[in-house]
């Protein structure tokens, strides 16, 4: 029986093995992590992240041949597969700083990976990794290896959150990078071999190593770029009364451009859009390329603008300061379906309006009250840790409070900010939420959820972003 075990138990590790482990009986599958609860999670009956089909996936392989352990160093010991899917940050200080990823615990994977291996193994890449990466692996792991034969591959992961298993079971490729020697191409055909338990092989795609590391990247900045591209656009729709909804409709019936993630928003979020364009461009500035650097660069400048235009817009509207008043915060995941915050547009922009002295009301379904308390009061530097190395939670900051419902969230606020575009939100009784709310009563729809007529029928004032203003907002211009 073949053996795999997965270095890393988190949104990525977790669902992938699941996925694996339910396709492949012939294989058996342990994912370890240093982090206990997280592990003891995995073998509750409450996973420690929230995915919509994870739970029936892992319950019917768990405990056949699916395991999840701490003991890192006998299941990496006798697999004959390693995959390594620990946190590759942004690295926070030294060269680099801000920009470059940051390899510490990956390098401390491999290194351990060199010290326990007594067999041949091939190691797989899942993070997402710098170009050149297997290059230095490949290094740590041969200088260390008492005549071992590791072979490196690449297999970035395209999963998004919130579909995870949907994309995992009916990927629109997998990718597979991998030395051209024979011994490489034989690592290559021994994964190629696994996803081909259900995945069809002409969307397997093998390439060499550095294309590999380097597609997943470049995927993920053309994903972000679109996001920026309508996001700029929205921007353009306000100041002219185009609507942004008929921009990406007439634009997405172009084949050659597509209808897919041109979705007008608050911002793009996530563990990886962010952390992985910085990657890249620390690799143009360091392959010599500025040019190329400052073009990604401008992905993430027009998200934060997108950001702050959004707080502006909100303080303008409200007669320019939202000192002591309150605003519900409906939404704050950086997605629906999911519970994962990092780098949630939401909390820029709640930091924004605590800034301007709101009183912040938030409700989400997924995220508990500690998690958006440690959100809004840490530093990003500490939250981007993997979480053996998180501080403890720090004090609540008492402008903040979680509640239950959007309700409660909205009961005496005098405005309503929609960050997230939870199913839930289209539906709720805005008629109810408007009686119980100050007057004038707003809506900032960051995410376009709200048939905004109708809420203006009802008497609320509404902001669509990328929508045409109505004549109170056209009033009072936000400046960006
Ligand atoms: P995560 O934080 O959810 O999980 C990483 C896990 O690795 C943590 O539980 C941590 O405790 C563990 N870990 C760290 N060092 C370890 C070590 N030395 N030994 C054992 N366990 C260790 O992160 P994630 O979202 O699963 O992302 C993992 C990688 O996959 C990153 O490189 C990310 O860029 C990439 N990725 C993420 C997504 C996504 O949607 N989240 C999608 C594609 C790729
Ligand atoms: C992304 C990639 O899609 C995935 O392939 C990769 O493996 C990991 O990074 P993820 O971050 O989980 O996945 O979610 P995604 O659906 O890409 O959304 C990212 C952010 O963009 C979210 O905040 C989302 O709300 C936002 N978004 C997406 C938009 O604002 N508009 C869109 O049209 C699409």
């Amino acid at each position: 029986m073949v053996k795999i075990c997965c270095i890393g138990a988190g949104y990525v590790g977790g669902p992938t093995m699941a996925v694996i482990a339910l396709k492949c009986p012939d294989i058996e599958v342990v994912v370890v992590d240093i982090f206990e609860p997280r592990i003891i999670a995995w073998n509750s009956d409450h996973l420690p992240i929230y995915e919509p089909g994870l739970d029936d996936v892992v319950k019917q392989c768990r405990g056949k041949n699916l395991f999840f352990s701490t003991d890192v160093e006998k299941h990496v010991a006798e697999a004959d597969i390693v995959f390594v899917s620990v946190n590759t940050p942004t690295k926070t200080q030294g060269l680099g700083a801000g920009k470059a990823a940051d390899l510490t615990y990956w390098e401390s994977a491999a290194r351990m990976i060199a010290d326990v291996s007594k067999t041949d193994k091939i190691v797989v890449e899942k993070s997402t990794v710098p170009v050149k990466t297997a290059e230095a692996i490949e290094k740590i792991l041969t200088h260390n290896s008492k005549g071992i034969n590791f072979q490196i591959l690449s297999n970035p992961e395209f999963l998004a959150e919130g579909t995870a298993i949907k994309d995992l079971f009916n990927p629109d490729r997998v990718l597979i990078g991998g030395r051209e020697t024979p011994e490489g191409q034989k690592a290559i055909h021994a994964l190629k071999d696994v996803y081909a338990h259900w995945v069809p092989v002409e969307q397997i795609i093998c390439t060499n190593l550095w294309s590999a590391e380097l597609s997943k990247l470049a995927a993920n900045a053309f994903l972000a770029q679109r996001i920026s591209s309508v996001n700029a656009m929205s921007a353009l729709c306000e100041a002219t009364g185009a609507d942004v909804s008929q921009v990406s409709h007439a634009i997405g019936k172009d084949t050659r451009i597509g209808s897919k993630f041109l979705n007008a928003s608050v911002g793009f979020g996530g563990s990886c859009f962010q952390k992985d364009i910085l990657n890249l461009v620390y690799i143009c500035e360091c392959n010599g390329l500025p040019e190329v650097a400052s073009y990604w660069k401008q992905v993430i400048q027009v998200n934060e603008y997108q950001k702050t235009r959004f707080v502006n817009r909100v303080v303008s509207s409200m007669f320019n300061t939202i000192s002591g008043k309150k605003i519900a915060i409906l939404g704050f995941a950086f997605k629906k379906d999911t519970g994962d915050t990092r780098e949630t547009p939401a909390i820029g922009v709640c930091q924004g309006l605590l800034g301007d002295k709101a009183m912040l009301r938030i409700y989400d379904p997924q995220v508990s009250q500690e998690q958006i308390q440690r959100d809004l009061s840490m530093q990003k530097s500490e939250l981007d840790r993997p979480p053996h190395l998180q501080p403890a939670s720090p004090t609540a900051i008492k402008q903040v409070a979680c509640v239950w419902d959007a309700y409660e969230a909205a009961k005496g606020a005098h405005g309503i900010c929609i960050l997230t575009e939870w199913d839930e939100f289209k539906t709720l009784d805005y008629q109810k939420i408007y009686d119980d709310m100050q007057k004038p009563a707003f809506v900032f729809d960051g995410r376009n959820v709200v048939d905004a007529e109708k809420l203006r029928e009802i008497g609320f004032i509404v902001y669509s972003i990328g929508k045409p203003l109505d004549s109170w907002l056209k009033d009072m211009p936000a400046v960006a």
